[in-house]
This record gives structure tokens, sequence and C-alpha cells, in this order.
């Protein structure tokens, strides 16, 4: 789909540059010309060699060379491409493009970008102090305001010993944020879409919950798709470890009670809900104040909480609805029952015991039930490529234009 497309990497330098290589490797085999720009200090990451062996290009660095045909070589390389993307993006460029800091040839072409005809996508990677330092935070959101489009940084083990927030988007996953703007393009914009993520948590007593091991990646993901193609996101969240992606409504809960006033709150802004979040089907019957101590044999009663999706279904009025099921075993039944009574438009069904699929992983495999009887099976991808796969089903079974 991105055949024939000409793309501009930027590689600043940074040790995710040997990334870039990969990126610059999987838009080639999409069928892409890609011209590379490297800083001076990215040519100490990675050798041009490679980015040249691999895009059978020529990489420029400077501003000035001998085999540029014409002294304006920075204004043609901002003409050319149909995408530009810099990957990683150091502290250091990104202060440069929000500044207009045109000093190399990779600052001065994107100076020359012009971002209503030319998509940018800015992949940062830093360490997680630079990335928090307010300056650099405030770059990264003016430049998300000012139309630039982010590829929000993961969590992990980065280069320099330490854990946390700022490693680089990996290379797949950055393809395929090209394919969605270049082809997909904004086709939610304004549509609302309400997602649920992550576990709910069940209080006992001031210090102990009844939860389940929902990591709120899937949801998270899901509010990340949408976003990146123009929907307004209202994100209602268990606790999670995750950062919620810019640009989102992002309202926390912590029971199912909490979240159920939320969601059926915001039910009628929205055009779709996605129920991604495993939430607690019971809760104890009473929450002790004080911490409960240890005392041989312990019952515990429990209630049933509200089935947040069934009260949806009931109140909705436009609203196309999208519901999880998470299994052990049946899956397709059990799916298709849960589908039928919470009166859902489509659910996403996944086998908790196939490996990459569920809680907890960045994949998932999954079978998606529609109206009618109808089941697409999904093999093993990632949740953010499932998430792009969900809602170009929802848009082609919900008629955007009829609204
Ligand atoms: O968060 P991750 O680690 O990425 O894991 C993803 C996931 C496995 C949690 C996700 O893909 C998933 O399957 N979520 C739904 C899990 C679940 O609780 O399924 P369920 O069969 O219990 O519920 C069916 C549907 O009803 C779900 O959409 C659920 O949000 C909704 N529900 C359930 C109970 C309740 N009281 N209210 C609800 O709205």
């Amino acid at each position: 789909m991105l055949q024939g497309k000409a793309i501009l990497l930027g590689v600043s330098g940074g040790i995710a540059a040997y990334k870039s290589a990969e990126l610059a490797r999987l838009f080639v085999r999409e069928g892409c010309s890609v011209q590379v720009i490297m800083t001076r200090a990215a040519k100490k990451f990675i050798s041009p060699l490679t980015m040249h062996g691999l895009t059978g290009r020529p990489v420029f660095s400077s501003l000035f060379n001998d085999s540029y045909r014409t002294a304006t070589a920075h204004i043609q390389l901002a003409r050319e491409p149909d995408l530009v993307i810099v990957a990683p993006a150091t502290a250091n460029i990104l202060g440069k493009i929000r500044a207009g800091i045109a000093d190399d040839l990779l600052s001065t072409v994107l100076t020359a970008v012009e971002l209503g005809k030319c998509p940018v996508i800015l992949a940062p990677s830093m360490n997680t102090t630079m990335l928090e330092n307010p300056a650099v935070k405030e770059n990264i959101r003016v430049l998300e305001e000012r139309g630039f489009f982010i590829a929000d940084p993961g969590k992990g083990d980065l280069a320099c010993g330490e854990t946390g927030k700022g490693r680089m988007v990996e290379p797949f996953e950055l393809l395929e944020m090209a394919r969605k703007i270049l082809i997909g393009g904004k086709d939610y914009q304004n549509v609302t879409v309400l997602i649920s993520a992550g576990p709910t948590r069940e209080a006992l007593d001031p210090v102990r919950f009844i939860t389940n091991h929902s990591s709120g990646k899937m949801g998270y993901a899901l509010a990340r798709a949408a976003r990146e193609r123009g929907a307004n996101v209202i994100l209602v969240s268990g606790p999670t470890a995750l950062e919620p992606p810019a640009g989102v409504i992002f309202l926390p809960v912590v029971s199912a009670e909490e979240m159920y006033a939320v969601m059926l709150d915001r039910l009628q802004e929205a055009d779709v809900v996605i129920k991604a979040a495993a939430v607690a089907d019971y809760r104890p019957v009473e929450v002790s104040r004080q911490k409960i101590k240890k005392a041989g044999e312990m019952q515990l009663k429990l209630v049933r909480n509200p089935d947040i999706l069934k009260e949806i279904a009931k109140k909705k009025t436009k609203q196309f609805l999208v519901g999880f099921a998470a299994e052990t075993e049946n899956l397709l039944e059990n799916a298709a029952r849960k589908m039928e009574e919470k009166n859902l438009d489509m659910i996403v069904a996944n086998d908790l015991g196939e490996e990459g699929a569920g809680f907890q992983v960045d994949t998932n495999i999954v079978r998606l039930l529609y109206r009618g009887g109808v089941v697409e099976e999904v093999p093993l991808m990632t949740k953010l490529r499932l998430s792009h796969l969900i809602l170009d089903r929802i848009k082609e079974r919900w008629k955007f234009q009829d609204r």
C-alpha cells in the first residue's frame, strides 16, 4: 500500500539509531524510496554506508556538498517526500525544530517542510529524566499541537542502564503509523470513541483488593490508534503502569462502580464504545475501614458489580458497541453468548490459553464476532496493529456517513 511513496528518514544521534536501519529496510520492502539524512552525531552511532546499502541511495549529511546539483538542495529535499520521519529524534533535534533553528542539513530541511502537505513523524528516544525535563516535555507538546505526529516512546530498559520511559517506538510500529497517516489518514475525525481499559480494583480493606492481570495494553493501544486516526478519544482506565497516549481525555478510575459511573456519564458524547477493560464481576459486600487482622479461616462475602456494558446497551442511542471476551474455554460459544446478552455490535474474543494473546503481552490473537454469526480469525499481531484492524472493521460496519 505504501508502494511508490517517497520517505525522508532523518536520523539524529542516539543509541536507537541502529533501529533506523531496520526502519529503512521496512520502508524499502514496502516499495518506498527512502532518502536518509543523518546528523553528524548520528554517524557516530551508525555508519552511513549501512543506510546507503539498505536504501540504494547515498546518505546526505552536510548542508554543502559538491554532489548537490543545486545550492538549494535543502528545499528540494523538503519538497520531494510524501512523509518525513525522524527516528530517533533526540532532545536536541526536537528543541531545534520547535525553535526553528536550522544549523545543519536535517534541521534546515525540517524547517523547510510544509506540514500541511507533508506529514512529519517524530520518534523521540532518550533517557527518562531527559524526556521528563520540562523543556523537552514542552517542546514535544508544542510540536504535537503544531501538527507533528509524535511516536510516543515506550517504557523499558534504556541504553544507560536505567529503566523507564524513553525507548524509541519499534520500527514496525513506526511503519504502521506511517501507513495509517499516508493511507488511512484521519478517517475518525469528528468521531468520539469512548474506551475502557485496564483492570478494576475492589477494596477489601485499606491495604488489600481483588483485581486481575489486565495491564491496560489492549485498551491503551486502541486509544492510541483511534487518536492517530483523528478521533476524539475518552479513555477510562483502571489502575495501570502505562502512560496515557498524548491527546486523549484520560479519566482514571479504580473500582467497577467508578468505571460504571464515568462510562455512563460520558456515553452520550460517544459514537463508538469499546470496552477492553477487565472489570471485576464481584466486589466485597463490606469494605473494612481498618486493616483486617489474621484470625484462622476467613470467608469472603461478595456481591455482583454492575454489568457496565449491559447498562450501556440499554441506554445507548446511536453508539456502535464493541465488547471484549477473555476466555479460557469454549471461546466462540462464550463470546457469542456475551455478544447476545450484552446486545453488542461486535465482540473481540481472546483465548487466554494461547501464547501471545490476552493479558500483559504486547500482542494478541483474536476472533472478531459480528452480528449474524460472522466470525473473523485474526492471527498474532501487536495490540496496536490489532487496534487499527478493529477500527477498520468498525468503520466498515458502522456507516459513518449515515450518522
Ligand atoms: O489489559 P491487557 O493486559 O492488554 O489485556 C487485555 C485483555 C485480555 C484484558 C482484553 O483483551 C480483554 O479481553 N478484556 C475483557 C476481559 C473481560 O473481562 O472479559 P469478560 O468476559 O469478563 O467481559 C466481557 C465484556 O463485558 C468486556 O468487554 C468487559 O469490559 C465487559 N464487562 C464485564 C463485566 C462487567 N461487570 N462490566 C462490563 O462491562
